[in-house]
């Protein structure tokens, strides 16, 4: 079975591109910009003919109508409601892909509306995409719609795997959705990047569905419960309503004076620092958020911007425009109102003033208190002994009870913690730093242990 893989390394996801053997492919849970699927597909001479989503997505921006103005057919699980067209599929119900059959099973559970997709020639099972319920030795997360409904979908979800997808031939290839890395919408980390398993291997080895019963495995599966970003909210709706449609002419960052972006500042528009983090320490807007563009920029984006505000980009000259706007799109950050042109030199040149950070090496001697910006699971893994802890994605909302006084910020390397900086730096905060490096580099230096264990 010829299926190509894509991943998207900064949500941890995976999409599926698979050649039906009559020129045409199927794109199973696409991102929202087309370009790779229509890649993929035009590399092995197919065209996209069907797009399939497993769910609707908490944590992206779901690329099936995109590939739908291409002329592909969208199919989704009946129970999605999707408010554009397509074919919804009931439980059990299949599609003729010519020649090749795909059958809807309905797997309730990360999600109401999830359904899983088997592949078939004839009666023999190919392939079968499990989206966010089945995943390489985890399970996807079920308190994405509210903590009141975490316990009847984790119900939910242990019987779609026992009674559903473990009556499907152990040695099945399995194509989960989540996975591919580091996803906040697994119940616990996936096992390494690469998210396809086999039914066999699930059934003998995911420490989730070894769990004796199904209360152990609900008790499990919700004592796993973490944080996940903010956008995360608003997206099922985005999904179901469907998203805008930009049809390959993506929009691109206009070029913004620096007075209209201090005018702007002074409006609400969230200005926002995509350099690497010592450029932003070396001068930068005042109230200008860092984020520095990465991998990981899209899900920091979304966790401390409110998704429906204006945002302006401050970048250095080399940085792929494209590629920030790709990320901005596929979390639902449409309202991209431009970059500062000419970047910090022409913001200096305006006299419009800046600001600073210090960064701090991991050798140096720190007499501020550590504020470690981690998940709470890194945290809780090891820390700098007498750190406080508060995760980035709380942290403008906790930054009232932090103890006052000067505080140098960390996370694993810096970025997180040169993003938590900014926010309290534009709050009026004084004396802050930023390590660059991570606990660990700090323990080298220090020539002290981290500590395991909770915040006190
Ligand atoms: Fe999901």
């Amino acid at each position: 079975m010829d299926i190509g893989t894509i991943v998207d390394e900064g949500l941890g996801n995976a999409s599926y591109v698979v050649d039906l053997g009559d020129g045409r492919a199927l794109a199973v849970d696409p991102e929202r910009d087309p370009g790779p699927y229509l890649e993929e597909a035009a590399r092995r001479d197919l065209r996209v003919a069907f797009t399939a989503d497993t769910h609707l997505h908490n944590d992206f921006v779901s690329g099936s109508r995109d590939l739908q103005e291409l002329g592909a057919t969208v199919l989704a699980g009946s129970e999605a409601h999707l408010e554009f067209p397509h074919r919804g599929l009931r439980d059990g119900e299949e599609m003729d892909l010519g020649g090749l059959t795909l059958r809807a099973l309905a797997t309730p559970g990360h999600t109401p509306e999830h359904t899983s997709y088997l592949l078939l020639d004839g009666s023999r099972s190919l392939a079968v995409f499990t989206g966010g319920s089945l995943l390489r030795g985890s399970v996807a997360r079920t308190d994405l719609l509210g903590p009141e409904r975490a316990e009847p979908l984790a119900r939910a979800l242990y019987r779609s795997v026992r009674d559903r997808l473990f009556g499907l031939p152990d040695d099945l290839a399995v194509y989960p959705t989540h996975g591919a890395g580091a996803t906040f919408c697994a119940a616990a980390p996936t096992d390494g990047t690469d998210p396809r398993t086999t039914i066999g291997r699930e059934k003998g080895q995911n420490p989730f569905l070894l769990a004796p019963d199904e209360d152990t495995f609900v008790r499990d599966l919700l004592a796993n419960r973490t944080s996940y970003p903010r956008y995360f909210r608003n997206l099922r709706e985005v999904n179901r309503r469907g998203p805008t449609v930009y049809g390959g002419r993506a929009p691109s960052l206009g070029p913004l004076r620096a007075a209209d972006v201090r005018r702007l500042l002074g409006e609400g528009t969230e200005v926002i620092d995509v350099r690497p983090v010592e450029e932003f320490a070396a001068g930068h807007v005042p109230g200008a958020l860092s984020i520095e563009l990465r991998p990981a920029f899209a899900t920091w984006l979304g966790w401390v911007v409110p998704g429906d505000r204006p945002v302006v980009f401050v970048l250095s000259e080399h940085q792929d425009r494209m590629e920030l706007v790709r990320q901005c799109l596929k979390i639902g950050f449409e309202r991209l109102a431009g970059e500062l042109a000419g970047g910090m030199a022409a913001w200096r040149e305006a006299g419009l003033g800046e600001a600073r950070l210090s960064l701090v090496q991991p050798g140096e001697a720190v007499e501020a208190t550590f504020l470690d910006v981690r998940q709470r699971a890194e945290f809780e893994a090891a820390h700098i002994p007498e750190a406080i802890h508060t995760e980035l994605g709380s942290l403008d909302e906790m930054a009232d009870s932090l103890p006052p006084g000067p505080l140098t910020l960390h996370c694993g390397h810096g970025e997180r913690a040169v993003t938590g900086a900014s926010l309290l730096e534009r709050r009026g905060w004084e004396g802050l730093a930023v390590l660059l490096g991570g606990p660990r580099d700090w323990s080298r230096t220090a020539g002290r242990a981290l500590v395991p264990g909770r915040p006190a």
